[in-house]
């Protein structure tokens, strides 16, 4: 047993799909579902990505047209080992949790897939023992990104994923939008 403690989820914070067809997809979520698109990937993040929100959220779902969701995952981009599920998102309840967090799981032994800035939300990304891709993050405050959601949705600073630098985390956050 680890001599740290769980943190306790806020609860889940968005989902990430692997689709065949984006536009078929697009136009399932929209049209069927009545979400809003709020953002696409860029250059930023090498992959048909796009984002949907409901409520003011930075997204709810994405979408990421994957012709192999087999595929064996080399980064964040690619999570899971395989199927539609692309990760689940489970946000902790502010900064802290999220830092006792990165401790516990690194306690429990669990490694680091990847981790970065992600403009909205810190992120840690892992996997369950099935392969399931699971991003462990805390919120930004949404001052910061809610002047350009889709410029903060475009943002990735890649962080340490070992060692001592990999349990930190940078409170100076980025702001998107307005001056
Ligand atoms: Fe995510």
């Amino acid at each position: 047993m680890a001599a740290t403690r769980p943190s306790t989820p806020l609860g889940v914070n968005h989902l990430v799909l692997n689709v065949r067809d984006m536009e078929v997809s697009h136009r399932f979520y929209t049209e069927v579902l009545g979400y809003e698109q709020v953002g696409v990937a860029g250059d930023a993040i090498p992959l048909t990505m796009r984002f949907y929100s409901t409520h003011g959220k930075h997204h709810d779902i994405a979408l990421v047209e994957q012709d192999r969701p087999d595929a064996a995952p080399a980064d964040w981009h690619l999570m899971g080992t395989g199927g539609r599920l692309n990760h689940i998102a489970i946000a902790y309840p502010d900064r802290e949790a999220f830092l006792a967090q990165l401790r516990h799981l690194r306690a429990c032994g669990v490694p680091f897939r990847a981790r970065g800035d992600h403009g909205m939300t810190h992120s840690v990304y892992i996997n369950d023992p099935d392969g399931n891709g699971i991003e462990v993050l805390y919120e930004i405050p949404r001052e910061v990104w809610e002047g350009d959601i889709d410029a903060a949705l475009n943002y990735y600073k890649p962080l340490p994923t070992e060692g001592e630098a990999s349990l930190e985390d940078d409170a100076h956050y980025k702001r998107f939008g307005g001056d």
